[in-house]
């Protein structure tokens, strides 16, 4: 029962700390030898082996031995980030066994392959529960997201040995990355206005984050626990004096398409007039003002009303 306490202990000591952090709490451990090395140390092998009971230490035969019969991948292991680790702090680090479990028997066996841990061979939840023995502390909320519930596990995007994306061993880089699976997105990316996604000046994971949020649709959120928007457009962030309310109340996606839209300014309808005239009678609103009525068919709202997201001056956005 060590090993479960010292299991969420360690869980607990990730959440919330950031990745350079991250970096140093790992030198630390692997610094003592304590989650990697020493034979005996059982309650530290429980954390990435399955979640059965912990493997002995003889079953451990090392990364060096793997390597004479695996020599390809072995190679190209010592780029990784996985395995630069390692290498900075005495082979210590992350070898081929983190992660594919105890290897004797299947050295022993001579590569029988029912003998070791394969991915391609486990259940989505199986990998996760690999990969999250490490990184629980970045992705806690992985198997609650779309992504976790979906049975799209880590595998489905990342690849430790054959990474294409360049950048966190991804399989593609994004966009393509994301539309293998979400080809319906693609078409809203081609349209006559759009965040330029496709052009690689924003990514998906600007919005969203693949590996799940408290949002709906993944979204991610702002410090202020605004919509992703103002991240960006912090113009349109306020506060102001004078809110335009339905930008409060109904958020950005209240006028906006996020992917893109045939029309300008991504906006949800083809007419600005028409966007307001949904909440808004002009009618009822200029009689009073004496603002010739003629003039709003052809001149689009927000050519007097230029402040539309608010304004510190103006009550009717007009600056
Ligand atoms: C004595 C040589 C030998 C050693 C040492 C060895 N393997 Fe293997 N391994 C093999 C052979 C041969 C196969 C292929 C078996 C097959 O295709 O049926 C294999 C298959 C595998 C597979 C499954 C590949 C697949 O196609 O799914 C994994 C994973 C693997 N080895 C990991 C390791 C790890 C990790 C180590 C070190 C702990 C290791 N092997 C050490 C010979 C070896
Ligand atoms: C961080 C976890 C991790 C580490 C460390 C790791 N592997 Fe793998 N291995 C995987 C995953 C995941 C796959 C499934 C294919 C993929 O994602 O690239 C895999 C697949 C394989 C395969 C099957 C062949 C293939 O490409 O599908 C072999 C053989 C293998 N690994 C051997 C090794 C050896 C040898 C080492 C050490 C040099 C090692 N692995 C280190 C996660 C790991
Ligand atoms: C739907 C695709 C997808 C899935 C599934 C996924 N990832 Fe990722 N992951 C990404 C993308 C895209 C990035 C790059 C994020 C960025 O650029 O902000 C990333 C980045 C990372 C990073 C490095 C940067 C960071 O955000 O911490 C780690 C570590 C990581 N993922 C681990 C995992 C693990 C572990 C799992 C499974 C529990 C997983 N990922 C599942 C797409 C995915
Ligand atoms: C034994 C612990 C351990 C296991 C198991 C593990 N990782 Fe890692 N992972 C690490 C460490 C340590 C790093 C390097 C951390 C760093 O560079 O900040 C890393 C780095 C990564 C990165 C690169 C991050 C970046 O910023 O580029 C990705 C992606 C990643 N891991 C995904 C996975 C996936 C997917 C699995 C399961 C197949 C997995 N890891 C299993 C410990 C582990
Ligand atoms: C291996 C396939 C696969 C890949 C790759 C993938 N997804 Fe997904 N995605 C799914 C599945 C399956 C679901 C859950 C079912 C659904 O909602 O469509 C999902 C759900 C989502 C959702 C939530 C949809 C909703 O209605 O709540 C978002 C957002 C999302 N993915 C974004 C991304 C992004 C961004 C990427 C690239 C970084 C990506 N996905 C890569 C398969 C994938
Ligand atoms: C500018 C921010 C932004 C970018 C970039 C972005 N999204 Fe979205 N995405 C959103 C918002 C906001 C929603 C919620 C829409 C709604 O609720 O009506 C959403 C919804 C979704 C959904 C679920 C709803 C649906 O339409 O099926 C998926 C899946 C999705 N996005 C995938 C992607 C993919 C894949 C990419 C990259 C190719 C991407 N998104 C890029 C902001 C963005
Ligand atoms: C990662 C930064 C980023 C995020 C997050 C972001 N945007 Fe953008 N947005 C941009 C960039 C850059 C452009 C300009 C693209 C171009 O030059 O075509 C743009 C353009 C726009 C435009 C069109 C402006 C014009 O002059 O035509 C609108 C409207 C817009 N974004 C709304 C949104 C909304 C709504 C959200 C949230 C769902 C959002 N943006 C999230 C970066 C972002
Ligand atoms: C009540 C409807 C409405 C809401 C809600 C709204 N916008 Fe707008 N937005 C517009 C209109 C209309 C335009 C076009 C103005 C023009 O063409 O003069 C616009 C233009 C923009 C532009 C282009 C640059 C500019 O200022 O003209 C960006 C960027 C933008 N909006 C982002 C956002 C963001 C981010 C949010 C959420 C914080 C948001 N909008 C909420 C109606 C709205
Ligand atoms: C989603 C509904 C919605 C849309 C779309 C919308 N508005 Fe509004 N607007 C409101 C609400 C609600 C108020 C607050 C009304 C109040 O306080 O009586 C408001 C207030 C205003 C005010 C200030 C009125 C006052 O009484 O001080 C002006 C001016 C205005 N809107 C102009 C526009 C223009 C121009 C557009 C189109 C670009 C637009 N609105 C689109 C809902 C909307
Ligand atoms: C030619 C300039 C102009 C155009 C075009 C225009 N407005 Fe106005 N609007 C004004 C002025 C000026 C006021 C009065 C501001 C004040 O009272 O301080 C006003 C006031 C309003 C008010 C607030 C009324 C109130 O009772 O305080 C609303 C709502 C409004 N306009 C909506 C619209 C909508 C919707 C459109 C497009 C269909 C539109 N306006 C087009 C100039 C214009």
């Amino acid at each position: 029962m060590q090993s479960k306490g010292s299991r969420v202990r360690w869980a607990e000591s990730l959440a919330g700390v950031r990745r350079r952090e991250l970096r140093a709490v790992w030198a630390l451990i692997l610094g003592t030898g304590v989650l990697f090395a020493a034979p005996g140390s059982k309650a530290a092998n429980g954390k990435w082996a399955p979640q059965t009971a912990p493997a002995a230490q003889s079953d451990f035969v090392g990364g060096d031995v793997c390597a004479t019969c695996h020599e390809e991948v072995a190679k190209g292991f010592a780029l990784n980030p996985h395995s630069k680790l390692a290498e900075e702090h005495g082979k210590s680090g992350v070898t081929c066994e983190s992660c594919h479990g105890p290897g004797r028997a299947h050295v022993e066996s001579g590569g029988d392959k029912s003998r070791i841990f394969r991915f391609s061979d486990a259940s989505a939840r199986e990998v996760d529960e690999k990969c999250l023995g490490c990184h629980q502390g970045q992705h806690a909320d992985f198997e609650r997201s779309a992504h976790g519930d979906g049975n799209v596990s880590c595998v489905g995007c990342h690849s430790i040995h054959a990474g294409a994306g360049g950048e966190h061993l991804l399989k593609a880089a994004q966009p393509t990355l994301c539309y293998q699976c979400h080809a319906d997105i693609r078409p809203q990316f081609g349209m006559a206005f759009h965040h330029k996604v496709d052009e690689g000046l924003v990514s998906c994971s600007d919005c969203h984050d693949p590996h799940g949020t408290f949002n709906v649709t993944h979204l991610k959120s702002t410090a202020d626990q605004n919509a992703i928007c103002t991240r960006c457009h912090m113009e349109t962030r306020g506060p102001f004096v004078y809110e335009h309310v339905a930008v409060k109340a109904e958020g950005c996606l209240g006028c906006h398409s996020p992917h893109g839209s045939q029309n300008a300014r991504l906006l949800n309808m083809p007419g600005i007039n028409m966007l307001c005239n949904q909440c808004h009678s002009p009618v009822a609103a200029h009689a009073v003002t004496g603002v010739s009525q003629g003039s709003e068919e052809l001149t689009p709202c927000t050519s007097c009303h230029t402040y539309i997201h608010g304004s510190n001056i103006n009550a009717a956005f007009l600056r």
